[in-house]
């Protein structure tokens, strides 16, 4: 049977990233996978993890499975994580919330529960999206439908094209929104047009999936979750999928959260019941040490205190980067802008420096991004910034 397996053509993130692994240059440059790296190019371990870190192994416990749904005391935490100190649904208790191995398993639960118990068919994508949530949501039995992000210049959203791409939607189709810090563009709706396009979901009583895996990197903690808790006023049913690979540096310890809310407490505990049935049959229950560290952090006002500003020092420092950059690219190319680097949020940008160009920065340059043009300005340092910008006007300039 095996002698006709096709090989599988590399990941289009992750494959890269093994490519930059095998690259022997010393001068190498990384901006593939989302992953924060300071200045030394390293990827920091956050002061307030450290300090969890030796409470939970002082703590000595021993190493038992967890519930299905992961840990108790790290769930109540995640519903008041995303609507803050008080909020009606909060009031209401109409969110729950299940640990998952990441923000990737959470998007896989929310699109195999709602095939397997809502009879969802379909669910639309921004075009473009994460690449990954083009395998997830079929693998999990859904179709895909894409609406319109980016207007034509590529670089700023297009209110019109998504709101008719909505129109075309048939009722109760899911929808997955980026709640901030758009993966891969880096551009977000502003306030009202969000308004317009929930209100174009609730034309078409569509079930939304808010993808959360950026929370702290917009504005701050709470601000960021502002859509959530903008749709969840007016609107019942939401799945939030919350990651915390990105805002606790704890990429290889996979920490998320899948959150329901329902149109009253007991339909909300009834859907993350049937989130439990989809779980158990793919991981079972999650890993405990990621989620023991996000948890010992939330409950100590200490460690959450360092936390929020070690999260807002990292946000800064990718503004500061993306400013950077853009005046580096003027000097080099100043007929030509990057200006829309600076309007972009979170770690990546769509830089327009796409395909062709993105293949010679790789074989001339040993700069590696993705072929879309999405970079990871979190790979930028005061090390490699200079190289990088000389290594992109060179490819832009020279046509081959
Ligand atoms: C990314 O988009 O680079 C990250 O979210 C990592 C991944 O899983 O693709």
């Amino acid at each position: 049977m095996f002698e006709s397996a096709p090989v599988n053509p590399p990941d289009s993130i992750f494959g890269l990233m093994e490519e930059f692994r095998n690259d022997s240059n010393p001068e190498k440059i990384n901006l593939t996978v989302g992953m924060y790296q300071d200045d030394s190019g390293k990827t920091p371990v956050m002061e307030c993890v450290r300090d969890a870190k030796s409470r939970i192994h002082e703590a000595g416990k021993s190493h038992v499975y967890l519930p299905i749904d992961g840990l108790g005391n790290f769930n109540d935490l995640i519903p008041g994580l995303i609507f803050g100190e008080s909020h009606v649904v909060l009031n209401d208790h109409r969110a729950y919330s299940a640990q998952t191995p990441g923000g990737t398993s959470a998007l896989r639960v929310a699109g195999e529960m709602l095939r397997a118990k809502f009879n969802v068919k379909t669910i639309w994508v921004s075009q473009p999206t994460w690449a990954n949530h083009l395998n997830i949501f079929p693998a999990a039995g859904l179709n895909l439908q894409h609406y319109h992000y980016l207007d034509e210049t590529g670089t700023a959203f297009d209110l019109e094209g998504c709101l008719e791409s909505i129109s075309n939607a048939e009722n109760g189709d899911a929808i997955l929104l980026h709640t901030v810090c758009h993966n891969p563009t880096g551009v977000d709706p502003t306030t009202d047009q969000w308004k317009q396009i929930f209100a174009a979901i609730e034309t078409k009583r569509m079930v939304p999936i808010f993808d959360f895996a950026y929370q702290g990197f917009g504005e701050s903690v709470p601000q960021d979750s502002w859509p959530i808790r903008t749709y969840c006023d007016g609107n019942a049913d939401a799945l939030v999928c919350s990651s915390f690979s990105k805002n606790f540096n704890l990429y290889g310890e996979r920490v998320g959260a899948i959150t329901v809310v329902g149109p009253n407490s007991d339909d909300a505990k009834a859907v993350l019941s049937q989130c439990k049935a989809v779980i158990r049959t793919i991981y079972s229950n999650p890993p405990t040490f990621g989620a023991a560290i996000v948890d010992t952090v939330f409950r100590d006002n200490e460690l959450k205190e360092i936390w929020l500003k070690e999260l807002e020092t990292i946000r800064l420092r990718i503004c500061e980067l993306r400013k950077q950059f853009v005046a580096e690219m003027k000097k080099r190319l100043p007929d030509m802008s990057f200006d829309h680097i600076l309007h972009q949020r979170g770690m990546f940008s769509y830089s327009g420096i796409q395909g062709e160009a993105a293949d010679r920065l790789k074989v001339e340059h040993s700069v590696y991004l993705l072929r879309s043009g999405r970079i990871n300005i979190a790979g930028m340092n005061a090390t490699n910034l200079e190289r990088l910008c000389d290594a992109i006007a060179s490819v832009m300039t020279v046509k081959s």
